[in-house]
């Protein structure tokens, strides 16, 4: 094993709670719903029982009503905000009140897939199978009440690019008035200038209050949004899960999961259409208020590599990525570096995150783009040879940004050390 992937190993069981792993400690102090699936992916390297469990303690606390949360608040810890009492979701273990890119599908594929222990992995990927399709059912139902193929985010936490450029014009309409005074916790545990700005933060309170005022009733939530955003990256996880679930489920004979996830893929792949910008050979989001495409040249776009879109999208895709690389050193930027309004060390306005690296250079390579790939997971495991396991990074000068020792980053690592 080299030094590399013992340094991984290390920050993944220092950051495990038992049944649950912290993203990093101080900074996020919870389990994150896509970070712990993701994490799984880590953990199976060298405890795959363990991975098992990442996945089946977030499931413990889905919603009746299917949704599975982004955040689940297993101990107090004022360390964070904002916390259970500002959610009061009314569950018995706290839990926020929206979720996050529904990444588990993929995961239980490849643990599934990938398992030495056959016996254990079928009986637990078959637990966990109805859960899942019951996630991806909740998210047509209630995310896409129209039928498109599409689902939209009410808030830009459920995007997981919580600051991204992509949500700054719909953001101007979500009023800042009448939240309740807050202090933030984050901005003492990582630099202020990594983070989201306090402009940012009071739109993001003032949608958990609306949706608290409504009783976190899903069958409202998005009409009452004024925050409905269809992203081409979220979607991409989603559609891939769909598929991913619905080949576990066709080995495991599930064949109700079988079709419908089938059915969710395809329509979904079809309408991702809609969301390709032609000049700028990439997929971008679309505000579901106005129809609009979003003019912004963010990572979204690219992670729609994710899914089994038509070859011809994943070669623009890869020459997107190869005109990006050309402006900066280390890639995937979060966001197009010609854009004035690209910061390069501000969480998902610029700098490039492991996580999105993995998701497209998965899909790339799964597309045939092996050279792209290649050039995305070189990259990764420079940036972290030159600043060790960081939450993200510069991709101008790799300075390491956000929280360290960082899970999912180590994780990922991982993941890239066993395919090349
Ligand atoms: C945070 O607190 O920054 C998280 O990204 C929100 O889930």
């Amino acid at each position: 094993m080299t030094d590399t992937a013992e340094r991984a190993i290390a920050i993944l069981k220092e950051n495990d709670r038992g049944a649950y792993t912290v993203p990093t400690k101080g900074l996020y102090p919870f389990q994150w719903n896509w970070d712990s699936c993701l994490t799984a992916l880590g953990q199976r390297h060298f405890d795959e029982s363990r991975a098992w469990t990442e996945i089946e303690t977030l499931f413990a606390h889905q919603w009746p009503d299917g949704m599975v949360p982004h955040i689940v608040f297993h101990v107090r810890d004022d360390g964070y905000f904002p916390g259970p009492d500002v959610w009061a979701s009314g569950r018995p273990t706290a839990t926020s009140g929206i979720t996050q890119p529904a990444v588990a599908g993929f995961a239980v594929r490849r643990l599934w897939e990938a398992a030495n222990d056959r016996t254990a992995a079928d009986a637990r990927a078959r637990a966990l199978l109805p859960k899942i399709a019951a996630w991806h059912r909740w998210f047509f139902a209630n995310r896409d009440p129209a039928g498109e193929g599409l689902v939209a985010i009410i808030h830009p936490w459920e995007s997981g690019r919580d600051n991204s450029i992509d949500w700054d014009e719909t953001l101007e309409r979500v009023p800042t008035e009448g939240i309740a005074p807050y202090s933030r916790r984050d901005t003492q545990h990582a630099d202020p200038a990594h983070r989201p700005t306090k402009a940012q933060y009071d739109h993001y309170i003032w949608l958990v209050e609306r949706f608290r005022s409504l009783g976190w009733d899903n069958s409202k939530l998005h009409d009452a949004s004024p925050f409905r955003i269809v992203d081409p990256g979220f979607n991409a996880i989603l559609l891939r899960a769909c598929a991913d679930l619905a080949d576990v489920a066709d080995a495991l004979g599930a064949p109700e999961i079988v079709a419908e996830n089938r059915a969710f893929a395809a329509k979904g792949l079809a309408a991702m259409e809609s969301l390709w910008s032609e000049p700028g050979g990439q997929y971008l989001c679309r505000d579901r208020l106005t129809g609009t495409l979003i003019a912004s040249a963010s990572v979204g776009g690219l992670l729609s590599a994710f899914a089994a879109i038509p070859a011809p999208r994943a070669a623009a895709l890869a020459g997107t990525i190869g005109a990006r690389a050309r402006a900066c050193r280390y890639i995937v930027p979060s966001h197009d570096p010609a854009d004035p309004r690209f910061e390069a060390k501000r969480y998902w306005r610029g700098p490039a995150w492991l996580v999105a690296n993995y998701m497209i250079a998965d899909g790339l390579a799964r597309a045939g783009e092996q050279a792209t790939a290649a050039a995305i997971t070189r990259s990764s495991l420079e940036l972290i040879a030159q600043s060790g396991f960081a939450e993200y990074y510069d991709p101008h000068s790799g300075e390491p940004c956000g929280g360290g020792s960082f899970t999912w980053t180590a994780a990922m690592v991982l993941e890239f050390l066993d395919r090349t």
